[in-house]
């Protein structure tokens, strides 16, 4: 139980919360405790259904848009008034864990289910938002559905969006059984109060520290490169060593830039990875004639995030040109950072020292569905640790006590901003 200034008691049902995040968890498309559910795949769809039932079991009220944003709403006194907003995503990577964004949609139900329980009455009505394909899985690009939201991806380039097989949005949204234009989407402007996502950190500082809650007082820009690569092939016995062209070696020495430009960029928030290195024919007796790589860029800072890619596609030509290599260097996404609304943020601070809980202003590495809200709404993150820093991997852990923590300021903060 634990009051802020407000003066209200609030009780969280931490092991109701566990068991819900765990039995999501057992709706993936790999055995336990993998857990991978790509947007539109049929666990996708399965979780969807989990995510209504949680949300009517908190006393929510369901609408879904066109892209298959699910908003679970708890009607204010004043319901014309912009509304506070919580919620992240339940999408999952391939070989994923059970916390990354389920932590931010089924705890922020039981925060508005604690809310109830207490005997709020909210003057502005609070919503929670699942968001439709928070990860980039399916089509190469993140946070489709509040990019949608926030209007910060055209129709026309959301229409164009294919998955590996050529499958369009259209297609497999209507597959999941969703229709209706996509420009619906968009809300309208001031539709949001504020914003106030909860998340596991997915990175090590607040374990490390012992602090139990972050802050986001800024979120990195992300941005992300396609890179082919066409060399020549031939028989790795026969052919000799200088007349090659070998395209994975390009592709290797491409990789090394991008590790050396993050690293010598001059900020510590530029990071560079390259998750995606496919080559052809793939056979082990043979010269590799063509590569594809995918580039993950990211920085809090634009000129030093500029910078990197400058580095990153000179070192690319140089390698190209020594190796007789062709390449094609294209930008699949380039989003500017985000800060967090400085009087959101002092609100969670003032709640967590209401309820004598450390808190820690941080930035955050990782994107969010909050990247986009923020640019509609003041938006702040709520953090809480995870075991070593782990995401993105099925060993994520976060603790019971941790979660009921973050769902408890977030429960506080959201009711001090419905008044
Ligand atoms: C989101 O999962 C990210 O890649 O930061
Ligand atoms: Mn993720
Ligand atoms: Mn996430």
């Amino acid at each position: 139980m634990s009051a802020s200034g407000s003066g209200l008691e609030i009780r969280i049902d931490s092991a109701g919360l566990q068991s819900r995040i765990d039995e999501l968890a057992l709706i993936s498309e790999a055995p336990p405790p993998v857990v991978t559910r790509v947007l539109f795949s049929e666990a996708d769809i399965r979780g969807r259904g989990y995510v209504r039932k949680a949300a009517r079991e908190a006393g929510l009220a369901i609408r879904e848009d066109p892209v298959g944003n699910i908003f679970a709403r708890w009607e204010g006194s004043e319901p014309d008034l912009p509304v506070v907003g919580s919620g992240s995503h339940t999408d999952a990577i391939p070989n994923a864990g059970r916390y990354d964004g389920v932590v931010g949609v089924l705890g922020a139900f039981e925060a508005l289910a604690a809310l109830k329980r207490a005997g709020f009455r909210p003057r502005r009505s609070l919503e929670v938002v699942m968001f439709t394909s928070e990860e980039p899985t399916r089509f190469g690009l993140g946070c489709l559905g509040s990019r949608l939201i926030a209007g910060t991806i055209s129709i026309e380039r959301a229409r164009a969006l294919r998955d590996v097989d050529g499958r369009t949005l259209d297609e497999l949204r209507g597959a999941a059984g969703y229709s209706g234009p996509l420009e619906s989407v968009r809300l309208p402007n001031g539709y949001y109060h504020s914003f106030i996502e909860l998340h596991i950190e997915q990175g090590p500082i607040l374990e490390a520290k012992g602090i139990p809650i972050g802050i986001v007082e800024q979120i990195a820009g992300p941005s992300s490169y396609r890179v082919t690569l066409q060399g020549e092939g031939g028989h790795a016995g026969a052919v000799p060593m200088p007349g090659r062209h070998d395209a994975m070696l390009a592709g290797a020495e491409i990789a090394l830039a991008v590790e050396n430009a993050a690293k010598t960029s001059g900020s510590p928030d530029t990071v560079g990875t390259v998750g995606i290195f496919r080559i052809e024919p793939g056979a082990s007796n043979s010269v590799p004639f063509r590569a594809y790589l995918e580039i993950d860029l990211r920085d809090t800072r634009l000129d030093t995030r500029g910078k990197a890619l400058a580095q990153i596609e000179a070192s690319a030509a140089k390698a190209c040109a020594l190796r007789g290599v062709r390449m094609e260097f294209e930008e699949i996404n380039s989003d500017p950072p985000a800060d967090g609304d400085p009087k959101t943020v002092a609100t969670v601070e003032k709640v967590c020292s209401e309820l004598g809980l450390r808190s820690l202003r941080m930035v955050s590495r990782a994107y969010h569905d909050s990247l986009f809200i923020s640019r509609v709404s003041p938006t702040t993150m709520v953090f809480i640790p995870c075991r070593n820093g782990w995401s993105h991997r099925p060993e994520e852990f976060a603790t019971p006590e941790h979660i009921a923590s973050g769902v408890e300021v977030l429960a506080h903060t959201m009711a001090r901003l419905a008044g």
